[in-house]
């Protein structure tokens, strides 16, 4: 069977996720971007992972600075989704994140405001495709804000009806 990227990608579209902000820091710059490729794979040794396009400078970042948190973000937080998938600038960027100037364990900025965060050193960067697996040791991780989360779906943002 043939399957074109683009139909792949619709198929792909189907799965509803929430939405995260991967940080890093390397070299005492701050920097970010948005994933929803983000999943827990392991309770003990607690392991998460995210998956970055080989052309995303935060994932090559990541890879160099062997470390990075994962902010889950609320609702209220979209223009942080926005400005960590292309809309801001590295500069902008950088500058929020060193702004809010909070981390944990690696120096990977924390997100105020987010459901909840995990800080991870680097386990394994895995070759795959197109992409880039990081798998993460989770380090230090908390739970923030009891809001409701920021969604995707279909290619666009959505929200949590009340059930
Ligand atoms: C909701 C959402 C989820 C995204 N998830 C991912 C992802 O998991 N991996 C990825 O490489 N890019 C993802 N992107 C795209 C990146 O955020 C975007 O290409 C970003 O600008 C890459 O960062 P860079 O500036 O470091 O290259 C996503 C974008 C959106 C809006």
């Amino acid at each position: 069977m043939s399957l074109s990227a683009a139909e792949l990608r619709r198929v792909l579209g189907q799965f509803a996720t929430g939405v995260t902000v991967v940080t890093t820091r390397h070299e005492g710059v701050p920097q970010g971007m948005t994933a929803n490729s983000f999943t827990s794979v392991s309770l003990e040794p607690p392991l998460v992972l995210f998956c970055a396009d080989k052309r995303a400078r935060s994932g090559t970042i990541v890879g160099a600075a062997r470390c990075f948190a994962v902010n889950v973000l609320a609702e209220d937080q979209r223009h942080l989704s926005d400005l960590f998938a292309g809309k801001g600038t590295d500069a902008e960027r950088s500058a929020l994140l060193a702004e809010i100037g909070q981390t944990a364990v690696t120096g990977a900025p924390v997100l105020p405001g987010s459901l909840g965060w995990l800080d991870c050193r680097l386990e394994r960067a895995i070759d795959a495709g197109d992409h880039v697996v990081f798998l993460g040791e989770v380090v230090a991780a908390s739970t923030g804000d009891p809001s409701a989360p920021l969604l995707y779906f279909r290619g666009a943002y959505r929200h949590l009806e009340p059930a």
